[in-house]
């Protein structure tokens, strides 16, 4: 039985067709997350599932589908789902973090519904409260073209998602409480690919007996690999032996295409590849994803895994593929400069990417945002941006407002780092709707940040070493700087980027790096369309309420009837839905696409 409620409740349903529902189609799943127990380095350890897997299913859809996800929250603490890079648009109520959303309390459900309108491009989600990333509940997201919209290169013969993760055999529990306690999170266990710890390349460094990700091909063959890490705090150098990296996409834009030996991918980031299969095969080859920017003890934690070809003659061996040099801190920021924008490709519109001419748009408002290492502030360990350490409110930013409940934000964040003592407060970021704002990020840590904001995607315009300045913007890239949600900030340099400000809501703008997210370095852009102040974002029906809002909460009366991890006792039940479900399948056949 286990496998046919797994079946059940995993299938896909998809009303497909238009000559029935006349808008955009809406897919359905159903999803429980959970722990479960795995040894991805050999040592058990709890992890988070979603429908018992790890990493979770593929969200595979295409421009302007809507989603519809039922999350059932079966871990032991409350849980919310971010869709990183789903922008969302003028529907915050579905971006699953703790300003714009009440956690979904252990044993309830939430549904999410969303639109992925007008995106195309990889992404992927994960469980944004707790540190709870650290222990899974990751998977990838994938936008297709709508067919009308051609893609910029040929259809690749295959879509691969390699989702890479620096991991520790300990819990998120134990790991948010030695960041709260100050303590560095130190050299990962080892670098996770898809799940699975690394192929034995090296006896003394990989134990025996420890599974690992095995892509397989055919020669001659092109596929696409889309490449995210949904690590916590590490920065990874991508290669696969022997073969060329064909960047294409990134975050939903495609991007120039250029060949790289290898990528580095910062923690958030995404990037599609086309690879060719178009070595002899004499052995298989590594895949590899090694910590970047680090000292050697790190190399034991190397992510490798294995591209098999269909005629390959023997298993990889010798050495891995090198790393660029460690220690030339321009490769890297060279390399981020060189990915740029195909202005002539269309991507969820028809019309090319770069008919939006960013660069002759005037700037309504700029913000410098300077991050700072942890500090102690009250006697806790805290990060801020421009001074100011946030701390989720009870009740999150977009109740309050729909609600105009006062005093749990104010919308005071300063433009530029002020010389004060750091605190830890509410505040959030005016932005101007219809507005175009330069944020400029300001590293003042030794570490690589990568900073992301839901709700949009904006251009990376400039990026260099040192402290940015007005002068600064002379070297900006006007024309096909990369529209992404997720950028880079080197230690000790700047990264600046303009965005159109065209959602209106209240965004989320984050240290993707666990460590320091966590800690407070996020702030809130709350955009107000002027002319609409019912706030053009419809407070959903099933929304949960909490803090100064719980009492207008109900019990979630309903109490899971039944369970995707344990099966069904009563098998009649099992038996009946099963039958109205084959049903369903016949008499939607012609209509409906399914997948499992
Ligand atoms: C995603 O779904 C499309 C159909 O909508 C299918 O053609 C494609 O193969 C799927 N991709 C993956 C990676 O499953
Ligand atoms: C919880 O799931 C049930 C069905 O499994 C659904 O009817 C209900 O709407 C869900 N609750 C929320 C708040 O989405
Ligand atoms: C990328 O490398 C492949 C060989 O792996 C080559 O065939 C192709 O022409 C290169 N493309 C570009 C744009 O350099
Ligand atoms: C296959 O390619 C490798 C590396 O490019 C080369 O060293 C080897 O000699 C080739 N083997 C054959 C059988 O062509
Ligand atoms: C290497 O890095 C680790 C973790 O960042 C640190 O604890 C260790 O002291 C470093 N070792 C050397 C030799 O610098
Ligand atoms: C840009 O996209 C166009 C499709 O509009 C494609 O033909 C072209 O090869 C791409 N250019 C580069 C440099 O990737
Ligand atoms: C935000 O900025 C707009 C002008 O862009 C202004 O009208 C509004 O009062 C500001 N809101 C707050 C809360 O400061
Ligand atoms: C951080 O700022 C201080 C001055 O406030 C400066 O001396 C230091 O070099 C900066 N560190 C980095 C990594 O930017
Ligand atoms: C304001 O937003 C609501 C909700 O999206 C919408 O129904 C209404 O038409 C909008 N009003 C105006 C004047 O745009
Ligand atoms: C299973 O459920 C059916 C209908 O709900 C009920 O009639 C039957 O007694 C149940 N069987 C068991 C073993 O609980």
């Amino acid at each position: 039985m286990p496998s046919l409620s797994y079946w059940f409740f995993t299938t896909l349903l998809c009303f497909f067709s238009d000559t029935v529902f006349s808008g955009d189609p809406f897919v359905y799943f159903d999803w429980t997350v959970s722990y479960t127990t795995l040894s991805p380095l050999g040592v058990k350890q709890q992890v988070i599932g979603i429908n018992k897997q790890f990493p979770g299913p593929i969200l595979n859809v295409t421009t302007n589908w809507n989603v519809v996800v039922n999350v059932k929250n079966d871990l032991d603490e409350p849980l919310l789902l971010t869709w990183n890079g789903v922008q969302h648009r003028k529907d915050t109520w579905q971006d699953g973090v703790s300003g714009t959303n009440c956690p979904i309390p252990a044993g309830w459900n939430w549904t999410y519904e969303f639109q992925v309108k007008d995106q195309i491009g990889s992404f992927f989600y994960f469980p944004s409260l707790n540190f709870q990333r650290a222990s899974g509940g990751y998977g990838g997201i994938i936008i297709n073209n709508r067919a009308v919209i051609p893609v910029p290169f040929g259809l690749p013969d295959g879509d691969v998602t390699i989702l890479l993760s620096d991991w520790y055999t300990k819990s998120h529990k134990d790991l948010r409480k030695d960041v709260e306690n100050g303590v560095d999170l130190g050299i990962p266990d080892g670098i996770l690919i898809n799940g699975l710890g690394p192929y034995r390349y090296d006896d003394t460094l990989v134990p025996n007996g420890i599974s690992y990700q095995i892509i397989n091909v055919e020669p001659g063959k092109t596929y696409r690999i889309r490449v995210h890490n949904v690590g916590i705090s590490t920065s990874l150098n991508f290669r696969i032996q022997n073969h060329n990296l064909l960047l294409v996409e990134t975050e939903g834009s495609y991007t120039v295409q250029q060949n790289y030996t290898n990528m580095d991918i910062h923690v958030g980031q995404s990037y599609s590849f086309l690879v060719t299969m178009d070595q002899n095969a004499s052995t298989d080859y590594y895949i590899v994803a090694s910590p970047r920017f680090v000292n050697t003890s790190w190399a034991k934690a190397t992510g490798v895994s294995v591209l098999h070809y269909s005629n390959s003659q023997g298993p990889a061996s010798g050495p891995l593929p090198s790393l660029p040099d460690q220690d030339n801190p321009s490769f890297s920021i060279n390399q981020a400069r060189s990915i740029r924008w195909n202005v002539s490709a269309g991507a969820a519109r028809p019309n090319p990417q770069g008919s939006f001419r960013y660069g002759d748009i005037t700037v309504t408002d700029v913000y410098v945002i300077l991050n700072r290492p942890p500090e102690l502030i009250n006697g806790k360990w805290r990060t801020t941006l421009n001074g100011i350490s946030y701390l989720p409110p009870s009740t999150p930013l977009t109740l309050a407002q729909q609600y105009k409940i006062l005093g749990v934000y104010k919308v005071d964040f300063p433009n530029r780092f002020m010389n004060r003592p750091s605190k830890v407060d509410v505040s959030l970021i005016n932005g101007t709707y219809r507005g175009f704002m330069e944020i400029i990020f300001q590293n003042n840590d030794t570490t690589v940040q990568t900073y992301h904001l839901d709700g949009y995607a904006f251009f990376v315009v400039g990026m260099d070493y040192g402290v940015w300045t007005e002068n600064s913007r002379s070297t900006y890239n006007k024309w096909d700087g990369v529209a992404r949600c997720t950028t880079q900030v080197f230690p000790g340099a700047w990264t600046a980027i303009l965005v159109s400000l065209d959602n209106a809501g209240i965004w989320n703008l984050r240290a993707e790096n666990l460590n320091s997210w966590y800690l407070g370095q996020e702030v809130y852009l709350q955009v107000v369309n002027p002319e609409n102040d019912s706030n053009e974002n419809i407070l959903p029906d099933n929304a949960i309420y909490c803090g100064l809002l719980s009492s207008l909460q109900r019990d979630q009366s309903h109490k899971f009837q039944f369970s995707i991890g344990s099966p069904l006792s009563n098998n009649s039940r099992m038996i009946s839905f099963m039958l109205l479900f084959l049903a369903l399948i016949v008499s939607l056949h012609g209509m409906c696409n399914f997948e499992y």
